[in-house]
């Protein structure tokens, strides 16, 4: 039997800078949690950031390459890339998740954030893959910091997190994706069609775990949710939310409108 640290393992595989690596070392965690072969133990912290490939070149959100609508091939790399850039951030941010707060929050919470991060190291994988079948990869354009930076600014919090993390960012994937999805069907392309049908179910998911546990650890603190959530997503989301929501995707989440109608 493996005496491996849950906590060390995740510190490593955030600590895992190539993408196919990052990967593989998520989806093991998920696996090796499942099968009872890491021990519940918390000495190892997590890092301030994770590491990221090594000649990814950062740029400000600005300076992005324009991503394309009308189906050039420049532009439909650029939507895939971005694409594969935001899940790429989103194995981090899940195996950050759990184990930042999993310790406090519980072995269930444990296994969902995990089985988050090994979706969406698979979601990773999907886009790298179409990337490539486009002649190009992940790396070969600028990525922007913007998606991480918003969550290290909830670490000291886990009900921040929740509220910003899942319940702003992967909520605001609802949102657009059905656009994109029905842009890439109109262009032919099924196979992205069916790659980001599979995104936005699982992402349905990831929005209803969050928003779940949100719920869990207001009652276990006495908060009101609705109330708590918008004041955390003003002190925290400097974006604002951007209408229109996908309603019927966010009530499939457990995300009511009652949440985010005051905050557009
Ligand atoms: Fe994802
Ligand atoms: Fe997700």
């Amino acid at each position: 039997m493996s005496t491996r640290s849950l906590s060390c393992a995740i510190r490593e595989a955030l600590l895992t800078g190539e993408a196919k690596e990052k990967v593989f070392a998520a989806r093991t965690i998920a696996r090796d949690w499942r099968m009872e072969r890491l021990e519940w133990q918390f000495e190892c912290a997590m890092p301030d950031r994770p590491a990221w490939p090594r000649d990814l070149h950062l740029a400000a959100p600005g300076k992005m390459p324009k991503r394309g609508k009308g189906g050039s091939e420049k532009g439909r790399i650029a939507l895939w890339h971005a694409l594969a850039h935001i899940e790429f951030v989103a194995i981090d941010l899940a195996l950050d998740m759990a184990g930042r707060f999993g310790e406090q929050r519980g072995p269930q919470f444990m296994s969902d954030f995990l089985s988050v991060a090994a979706d969406e190291a698979m979601h990773f994988a999907l886009l790298d893959r179409k990337l490539r079948s486009l002649g190009s990869c992940y790396g070969a354009l600028p990525v922007h910091d913007g998606l991480w930076e918003s969550a290290a600014r909830t670490a000291h919090d886990v009900k921040a997190r929740l509220a910003i993390v899942p319940m702003v960012l992967e909520a605001r994937g609802l949102d657009v994706t059905p656009a994109t999805l029905e842009r890439i069907k109109r262009q032919g392309d099924e196979n992205g069609a069916r790659i980001l049908q599979r995104i936005l179910d699982d992402e349905i998911r990831h929005v209803a775990i969050g928003t779940r546990h949100f719920h869990e650890t207001c009652r276990d603190d006495d908060e009101n949710p609705q109330k708590l959530w918008r004041n955390l997503v003003r002190r925290y989301f400097s974006g604002g939310l951007k209408p229109p929501f996908n309603d019927s995707a966010r009530s499939m989440a457990g995300l009511s409108r009652a949440f985010y109608a005051g905050l557009a």
